[in-house]
């Protein structure tokens, strides 16, 4: 494990601890730290704004653990985005950042720039394209410079799309050509939702849409060659018997981080880069109908200053639910799961792509617990134990990276597979 030092005591800090997902990742790295053995004693800490606050969660997630010594051993830093000069100290003292403040293109950039200028990696669970990319353009070179990772989308998003991609690509034997992947998420009777900085991220998100083209322009990038057949895009809406519900493309960041990554695969690992598109499942007939109805009045309301005052003060009517101020309670956390299952095509071994159709097939899954909160923590906690413990493995010697182009050449699926976040290989039917 990374070495910590006099000056710089801990091995992780959550910044953003008193949030509704920061909550739960120091349950999680008090989990982790409670495993460590004496020889690899995870040393840690929470940041945020308000001591007071701080001192409530690490109470709060004392009694819930049982772990009393969690409330008074635990040091509490204070630190606010908009004052540079606290988040120069907090990261001075730590190895690793684990960043829950979002949403991220309002609070993002100035921690990304404290970790790099003060010498800690970063961590994040961003699920916001336009920030991700940006930090890839405008931070990589000076990450690098610095032996500073910053590895954003660490949760739900995207790590189970962007992992499960590596995994279909080392389980395929051949060329892999073409994947599809379908999300699926189940609950129970009470149904799931999520907290309302999410719905704030995407409301953003899709109000700025057209600034990601801008974006891409300034990389500079030539398309990625596209070997083998090309995989063809599905509708708006259709009928997935894969899922056996209607499905629609997946608006979230997947299909952007994939992409990255599969770039990055292709340029400095000179691997055959794979296409991709991500698809999720809506339900039956009445549920594509509500889809449509609220889809066309997100999108109207988005464009005006008016309508994201009105969703972003009222995210359970205008989601219909899907997204509330309180997030959503333990019950439906625990009645939720998700399965991410990737059909792929390509070519056997020794069959070039160039002749003729695909004549391999192969279907994996990524299965998990609720993927928001409980997926998503585990993933990014297991992301931060992964560069203490492996970080001569990771790409170069610092930059801006997805989780698929920095942990490629790590243990992290293995990592996740042993918490729950399980990979598999199954019958293509
Ligand atoms: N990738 C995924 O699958 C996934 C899953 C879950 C969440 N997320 C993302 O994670 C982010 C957090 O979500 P959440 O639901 O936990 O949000 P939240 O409950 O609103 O928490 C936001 C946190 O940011 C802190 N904060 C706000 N402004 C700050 C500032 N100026 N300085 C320091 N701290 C500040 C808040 O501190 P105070 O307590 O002081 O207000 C709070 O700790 C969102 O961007 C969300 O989209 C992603």
């Amino acid at each position: 494990m990374a070495a910590i030092t006099p000056t710089r005591p801990y091995h992780i800090i959550i910044f953003g601890a008193t949030g509704f997902t920061g909550q739960f990742v120091v349950e999680e790295v008090a989990r982790c730290a409670a495993e460590s053995t004496d020889s690899f004693s995870l040393k840690w800490a929470v940041a945020g704004r308000s001591r007071q606050r701080l001192e409530e969660v690490m109470k709060r997630a004392a009694g819930r653990l049982s772990m009393p010594e969690l409330s008074t051993d635990i040091e509490v830093i204070v630190a606010d985005v908009s004052i540079e000069e606290s988040l120069a100290i907090m990261c001075q003292q730590g190895v690793v950042i684990l960043n829950c403040v979002g949403p991220y293109r309002f609070h993002g950039e100035p921690v990304v720039k404290a970790c790099i200028e003060n010498g800690a990696h970063y961590v994040d669970i961003c699920g916001e394209p336009q920030f991700l990319e940006r930090m890839q353009l405008q931070y990589h070179t000076k990450a690098l410079d610095r032996g500073v990772y910053v590895i954003g989308s660490c949760g739900f998003d995207s790590i189970p799309a962007d992992l499960g991609m590596l995994y279909t690509q080392k389980q395929f034997k051949g060329t892999l050509t073409g994947v599809e992947s379908f999300l699926n998420i189940s609950s129970g009777t009470e149904g799931s939702c999520g907290h309302d900085a999410t719905w704030q991220s995407a409301v953003y998100g899709f109000a700025d849409s057209g600034s990601l083209r801008q974006l891409r322009k300034k990389f500079g990038h030539n398309p990625l060659p596209v070997v083998g057949a090309r995989i063809r895009k599905r509708g708006f809406v259709f009928y997935s018997k894969e899922l056996e519900q209607y499905a629609i493309p997946f608006m979230g960041s997947d299909p952007s981080v994939v992409k990255r990554t599969q770039r990055f695969l292709y340029e400095e690992e000179q691997q055959s880069p794979v296409q991709y598109n991500a698809y999720v499942g809506v339900g039956g007939l009445f549920s594509v109908v509500k889809l449509f109805c609220g889809g066309l009045l997100f999108w109207f309301m988005v464009k005006f200053s008016l309508g994201r005052k009105l969703l972003t003060t009222f995210p359970s009517i205008f989601s219909f639910g899907l997204f509330t101020k309180a997030g959503p309670t333990m019950k439906q956390i625990e009645d939720t799961a998700f399965t991410l299952t990737f059909l792929g095509e390509g070519y056997s071994e020794g069959t070039e792509p160039s002749q003729g159709p695909p004549n391999t097939k192969i279907c994996t899954q990524v299965v998990g617990a609720e993927p928001g909160y409980v997926a998503t923590v585990t993933a990014m906690v297991q992301a931060a134990v992964t560069v203490l413990d492996e970080l001569h493995s990771l790409p170069r010697r610092g930059g801006v990276y997805t989780p698929g182009a920095a942990f490629y050449k790590t243990s992290l699926i293995d990592r996740l597979h042993n918490h729950s976040i399980k990979f598999s290989v199954r019958s293509y039917q």
